[in-house]
């Protein structure tokens, strides 16, 4: 009781215990009558024991248990067998609501010292037979504590033998750049000598040399100042001025967090279940989406709320949309939930246990399938269960890792979302009310238009108290004017001018004071007057300022960073550097240092650690802006490209990518006969994940290319028909899926076409396979009627089947 209740007298500390004494009995043994006599709980005198240890498994007691076999075996086979099993027991910090209990404190940290040990240990082994497994233990590790250089000096020795050395350098520089801001310290002496040593093409030769393997279970090499709480930096865009106002906004969003953590605090997983009633009145939304104009300051309130949440202990998965990614279908989520199995230490176990639940997942994170054992599946459902199922495994995958600690979701510029995202976002908001979770939107209101499918939902969902709004308005000029005081040399006139160009503004106030306080002009000489000369009025205001700024760069940092918006608000390195492989004089050192230029001038920021860094821009005006400045003929070779590249990306995996593949090569300009390719891939994948909008979409157009790039040869033309026939029927499901029987039934009809066109065909199998395609067309424009009620000219198709197949002497 001293241990639990230290604050407490005696007899409330004993009262407290009996009842905790009996609830525990009750979820033990719920059947049972004579609580008192359960078997499992027993209490011998002044001591409560957990009995028959024969029916008790816990985790953490397994979990070092195995750890302390590995240290004593000699095989290495085995060792690494050991860690393995030991790695999966570890599903994220003990007890994580009991933060103040010592002896809890305790055993956290030991536990998690050893987690950390065994990851460094795994990966050592990992790395002796092949080396791209040894990467995700120290993906995990930095995912937790970015600055575990132990961690690092092994990263960046790998990805050099991996011949990925742009990536090593990366991973050294996003260490000294988060051990700068954070505690204004350089990395190790040995960490900065593997950075030379990589970076002047030292090859490394030996494996074993300068990073020591993890011995001893409370010396985990660099883990010394190990610390409970990630750092709050990781989060969002880094150099920002310090916030101004917003408080009331703040502290509605601080309250969210604080109802969600008393609300969730005291629950065990088994109670939290979600409620059956998906309209109830009496809860508190858990969604919040923070609605507003362009550059007004949705994204920083949400960055703000962010890093109060990680301050916490809650992990943050962080989504952004791009408007060219309006119909990836469920982009939004996958990316949430990736982020979020990586960051969050959770029980990946739990994902093994129950294969038919998240089985309809793996089509949208196929890294799940690895996780899941080979089970039988239901016979196929409605396309509206198997829509429900995968929501529902995504629901039960985000309370799953929400157990290893809280978890708040971030979907910046939701605006830009696909339909199927907007869908689950609407069914999670639902169902997540006393779950540890929270979802914070931004949108730009006004570009939501009356059919957005967002729009259609939030009126629902805002009745329902599932999610709740809050309007940004525009700062006012002292607001305006302390935001742009940390600017150097801006004159009190200067400091006014922009006041009244930006109207509350801040993106447009930055702007503007960036380019003045840079001003070659000199600063102090800068009035009102001198500001017009160099940029006219809003909002080209806004545009001249950003050129301004742009022209302050190299010319080599311009050029990628127009690649870079070709390939979208955010890109990895790896990208990028394919993006410039053709540019004379450049290499991967080049690359690193325009990115460098290009963070320091604020125009990127750089999210993630280990091998996950992705570069964003720092607002999605920037690449708008820089988008529209591109020529059309260069735009589209960089297109054509970044097509190039991705294919190259995702062989042997093209469906995942074929979305994004597709959209560059249209907007490249490819050729007809690449673009329905991969529409065709897209409209494939589009279909396994019920996204039958975005399919149809992709359906249409590749039909639409197929047929222009038919080809004259009268056999080719057979094969192409009978593949068009198909892809029309896929269209004509996809449509007739989402209620819109008559355009449906005409796309049968041409299919029914184009089969005709083939009767003349000379084998009989053939004619066979296409009798059967024919019966299943008139069946297809069956339904069509039947679900308008018109059952006779239904019945009539149905018989006009029947008598295509006995014409072909398939059935009498
Ligand atoms: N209250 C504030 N105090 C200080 N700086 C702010 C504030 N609000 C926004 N800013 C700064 O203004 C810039 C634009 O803000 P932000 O990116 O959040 O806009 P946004 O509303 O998300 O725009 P968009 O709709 O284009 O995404 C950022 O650099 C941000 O740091
Ligand atoms: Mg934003």
């Amino acid at each position: 009781m001293d241990a639990i209740w230290p604050e407490l007298d005696v007899e409330t500390a004993a009262g407290r215990l009996d009842r905790a004494v009996y609830s525990l009995r009750q979820l033990f043994e719920p059947g049972r009558s004579r609580l008192a006599a359960s078997p499992l709980l027993l209490t011998e005198r002044e001591v409560l024991v957990l009995a028959d240890q024969s029916q008790v498994w816990i985790d953490a007691d397994v979990f070092e248990r195995l750890l302390n076999q590995a240290r004593n075996t000699d095989d290495p086979g085995e060792k690494k067998r050991l860690l393995e099993e030991a790695s999966t027991l570890y599903g994220g910090d003990f007890l994580p609501e009991e933060r103040k209990i010592e002896f809890t404190i305790v055993r956290r940290e030991f536990l998690q010292r050893n987690w950390i040990g065994l990851l460094l240990e795994l990966a050592d082994l990992r790395a002796v037979h092949n080396l791209n497994t040894a990467i995700d233990p120290l993906d995990r590790i930095l995912a937790i504590d970015p600055t575990n250089e132990a961690a690092v000096q092994r990263l960046i020795k790998l990805l050099a033998q991996l011949e990925r050395r742009g990536e090593a350098l990366r991973v050294y520089k996003r260490l000294a750049a988060i051990l700068q801001q954070e505690y204004h310290i350089a990395p190790l002496p040995e960490t900065r000598a593997l950075y030379d040593a990589v970076r002047l093409g030292v090859q490394e030769r030996k494996r074993d040399t300068a990073v020591p393997a993890y011995r001893d279970s409370g010396a985990a090499a660099g883990q010394d100042d190990y610390k409970d709480a990630a750092p709050a930096l990781l989060i969002g865009r880094t150099h920002q001025s310090p916030l101004v106002g917003r408080d009331q906004e703040l502290s509605l969003l601080q309250g969210l967090l604080l109802a969600t953590e008393h609300a969730t605090k005291f629950k065990l997983p088994s109670q939290k279940k979600v409620p059956a009633l998906p309209l109830d009145t009496r809860r508190s939304p858990q969604s919040v989406l923070l609605m507003g104009e362009v550059g007004i300051g949705k994204t920083r309130l949400a960055e703000e709320m962010a890093r109060e949440a990680r301050r916490r202990g809650w992990a943050v998965a962080w989504s952004r949309v791009y408007p060219q990614e309006v119909s990836i279908p469920y982009r939004l989520w996958a990316e949430v939930l990736r982020k979020a199995m990586n960051q969050v230490t959770w029980q990946r176990q739990e994902v093994s246990k129950r294969p038919l639940i998240y089985q309809p997942l793996t089509a949208l994170l196929p890294e799940l399938d690895s996780l899941l054992t080979q089970v039988a599946l239901p016979s196929s459902q409605s396309p509206e269960q198997e829509q429900l199922r995968l929501w529902e495994a995504a629901c039960e995958l985000l309370m799953v890792i929400s157990e290893g600690s809280p978890l708040l979701i971030v979907l910046d510029d939701v605006q830009w979302a696909d339909r199927s995202s907007c869908e689950l976002f609407a069914y999670l908001a639902r169902r997540m009310y006393s779950l540890p979770m929270v979802i914070i939107g931004t949108c730009r209101e006004n570009e939501l238009g009356s059919s957005h499918p967002l729009r259609l939902l939030l009126t629902d969902l805002q009745r329902e108290h599932a999610v709740e709004t809050v309007q940004l308005q525009p700062l006012s000029d002292e607001q305006i004017g302390a935001i742009v005081s940390h600017v150097p040399y801006l004159t009190e006139p200067a400091v006014q001018y922009i006041q009244t160009r930006a109207a509350g503004n801040p993106f447009f106030a930055e702007e503007l004071a960036r380019t003045v306080g840079t001003s070659s002009t000199g600063g102090s000489s800068i009035t009102p007057n001198h500001l017009s000369d160099i940029i006219p009025v809003l909002p080209d205001t806004i545009a001249a300022a950003l050129n301004l700024r742009l022209s302050r760069l190299s010319s080599a940092c311009q050029r990628l960073l127009s690649k870079a918006a070709v390939l979208g608000s955010s890109f990895e390195f790896h990208l990028i550097s394919a993006m410039e492989a053709n540019t004379p004089g450049s290499n991967e050192d080049t690359v690193l240092d325009l990115l460098e230029e290009a963070m320091q001038s604020g125009m990127l920021t750089e999210e993630g650690t280990g091998t996950r860094i992705t570069y964003q821009f720092w607002h999605p005006l920037l690449v708008t802006h820089l988008y529209e400045n591109i020529s059309a003929a260069r735009r589209a070779s960089f297109h054509r490209r970044a097509a190039e590249i991705l294919r190259q990306e995702y062989q042997g995996r093209e469906e995942e990518g074929a979305a994004t593949i597709t959209h560059h090569f249209v907007t490249g300009g490819a050729s007809s006969q690449q673009i329905a390719h991969y529409a065709e891939l897209a409209g494939n994948r589009a279909y396994t994940l019920s996204a039958y909008p975005d399919a149809e979409r992709y359906y249409h157009l590749a039909v639409e290319h197929l047929e222009r790039s038919a080809r004259p040869s009268a056999d080719a033309n057979m094969d192409e028909q009978a593949h068009v026939a198909s892809l029309l029927e896929f269209l004509g499901e996809c449509t007739r899926l989402q209620g819109k029987y008559e355009e449906a039934r005409h796309i049968y009809e041409q299919a029914l076409e184009m089969c005709e066109q083939q009767r003349s065909l000379p084998s009989p199998a053939v004619a066979q396979q296409e009798a059967q395609m024919q019966a299943m067309l008139w069946c297809e424009v069956g339904f069509t009627w039947y679900d308008v009620g018109n059952n006779v000219q239904a019945l009539q198709c149905y018989q006009h089947g029947e008598r295509v197949l006995q014409d072909a002497h398939i059935t009498e």
